[in-house]
């Protein structure tokens, strides 16, 4: 009787398992979603910690930084495996065939992320002048200008952080441009 009943579970537990296929691609695209917005929200916390919209505090800035490099990187690459793109998803088939293009812009704001995050495990009480864009940089703007073709990019260590959350703001774009589309 209980041998059973515990059958009978099993073939329930079973049979919902394989409608649940299909909701297993839904749940990954929902989770990358999710995890994008939680970008979306440390990367402006960041940004009005700068330009002083937000009261700025070192735990707040630590945290915003450290999601920014859980999520990007390898971390980013994992959540969009082949063939998981097109409607509903946001994220263009083209990913597919352009696969290394879209992983090393994800490796790419996976480094500066890194970088942000180390500065601001290190970030002093109050915002000092060297996390400012612009500190340390060549009077022309240096790498500021964007990818001449040839230019050694700069290490993004010795970036000041402000520096660093501009260029991530800046891979969210072009990936965004190339790898995103409206879905109605
Ligand atoms: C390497 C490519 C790539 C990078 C880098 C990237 N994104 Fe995305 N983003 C995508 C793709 C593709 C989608 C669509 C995902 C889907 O619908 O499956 C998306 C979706 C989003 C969404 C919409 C989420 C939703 O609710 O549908 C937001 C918000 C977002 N990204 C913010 C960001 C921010 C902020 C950054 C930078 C800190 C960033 N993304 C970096 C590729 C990228």
């Amino acid at each position: 009787m209980k041998r059973r009943t515990l059958v009978a579970a099993l073939v329930a537990l079973a049979s919902v398992s394989l409608p649940a296929a299909a909701g297993g691609a839904d749940a990954l695209v929902k989770a990358r979603q999710a995890s994008m917005k939680e970008m979306a929200a440390a990367a402006k916390a960041i940004a009005e910690m700068f330009d002083g919209k937000r009261a700025y505090e070192p735990s707040a800035f630590k945290a915003a930084a450290s999601t920014l490099s859980a999520r990007t990187g390898p971390a980013l690459i994992a959540e969009f495996p082949q063939d998981t793109f097109g409607a509903p998803s946001a994220a263009r088939p083209e990913i597919n065939q352009a696969r290394p293009e879209f992983e090393a812009l994800a490796r790419h704001i996976g480094r500066l992320a890194d970088a942000l995050a180390a500065k601001a495990e290190k970030a002093p009480p109050e915002i000092t002048a060297d996390m400012r864009m612009g500190a340390g940089l060549p009077m022309d703007g240096g790498s500021l200008l964007g990818k001449r073709p040839g230019a050694v990019e700069a290490d993004p260590a010795g970036m000041p952080s402000e520096h660093l959350l501009h260029m991530i703001l800046q891979d969210c774009t072009s990936c965004h441009s190339k790898f995103r589309q409206k879905v109605e």
